[in-house]
């Protein structure tokens, strides 16, 4: 039984997270678990004039079969903005997500991503270009402010005058990056301001906290969770929560990155060692710490077996 199933009208999203829900963690999580209605992409950008090839490959329809993906965008500069809108234009995208949450000091630092709550005159000017797109559909991934929880403020006028459908708010602060806890105090002042729906995102960990808080919040839209559901991808699906589905959703993972890292096994390794920094923290402590330790992908599989068996 997936969640999404009992909760009347509301979405549940899975969240951007760069270096993980790439493609590949995509497509098995949705082939594996599910119960997701959207996944939003990890942000692209543009580098030196052009968007980095990554992050299209990572976005192209072909390498996202069967899922609703919802594409991000992170610039503050509007010809930057431009080019990457009419990419995913292209791909035939008709959503696209804007990241004002990206609390990475040298990308706030130029006032990109949550830097750019701070700063009305540079959202103005984004809106402009997102205004200039009729065919595409926004949404706002913003966090409460960068250095005041009252910088969320600064989008209200813009969203009458920019085709937002949807709002998605981590309630943090950028300068907080992730630590502390999300102010989900601040929820109820957010929904009686914000006119477009508002999707609640930060420290939502359990299915419980998700009913807690869509149960509190009615006007809320839906909640979008990420690490949660990237430490157990069965997190909305508790009925898949079996050691035959871990190992399948571990095996798609292992035999795309396996076709798709062409830097040898040291670089496969790496990033299956890097997925299980995160993955099923509470199994198994020995077996995690032999994958860790692996310095060979034959050693690398005995202790996944040791793992989900
Ligand atoms: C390593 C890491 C990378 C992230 N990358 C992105 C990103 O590319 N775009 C974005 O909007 N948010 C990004 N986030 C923020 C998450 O989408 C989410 O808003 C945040 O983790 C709070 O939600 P959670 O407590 O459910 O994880 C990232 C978070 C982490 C920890």
């Amino acid at each position: 039984m997936y969640l999404c199933s009992m909760i009347d009208n509301r979405v549940i999203l899975s969240a951007p997270i760069q270096g993980w829900t790439d493609h590949v963690w995509r497509t098995a999580h949705a082939q594996v678990f599910g119960g997701v209605d959207a996944y939003y992409a990890p942000f692209m950008r543009v580098e030196h004039g052009t968007i980095r090839p990554r992050d299209i490959r990572d976005i192209l329809p072909e390498n996202n079969p069967g899922i609703h993906l919802v594409p991000q965008v992170l610039a503050c500069r509007p010809d930057d903005m431009e080019r990457m809108l009419n990419a995913v234009a292209d791909m035939g995208y008709g959503e696209v997500d804007i990241n004002l949450g990206c609390p990475h000091p040298p990308v706030a630092r130029k006032g990109n991503g949550a830097g750019m709550l701070a700063r009305p005159e540079a959202l103005r000017q984004m809106f402009d270009t997102l205004s200039r797109h009729p065919s595409l559909r926004f949404s706002l991934k913003l966090r409460l402010g960068w250095d005041d929880a009252s910088q969320w403020h600064n989008v209200l006028p813009l969203l009458d005058v920019a085709p937002i459908t949807q709002v998605i708010i981590h309630y943090r602060l950028g300068i907080q990056q992730y630590k502390g806890e999300a102010m989900l105090d601040r929820i109820g002042e957010t929904l009686d301001a914000i006119k477009v729906p508002v999707v609640l995102n930060g420290d939502i960990d359990s299915t419980e906290r998700i009913g807690q808080l869509l149960t509190a919040h009615q006007q809320a839209a839906g909640v979008m969770v990420g690490r949660a559901l990237v430490a157990d991808p069965a997190l909305l699906c508790p009925d898949r929560a079996t050691p035959a589905c871990y190992r399948d959703f571990h095996d798609l993972l292992y035999e795309q990155y396996r076709k798709e890292l062409t830097g040898g096994d040291h670089q496969i390794l790496n990033k299956m060692q890097s997925l299980w920094e995160r993955m099923l923290p509470n199994a198994d402590h020995r077996a995690r710490k032999a994958i860790r330790k692996a310095t060979t992908l034959a050693r690398y599989e005995d202790a996944v077996a040791q793992l989900i068996n």
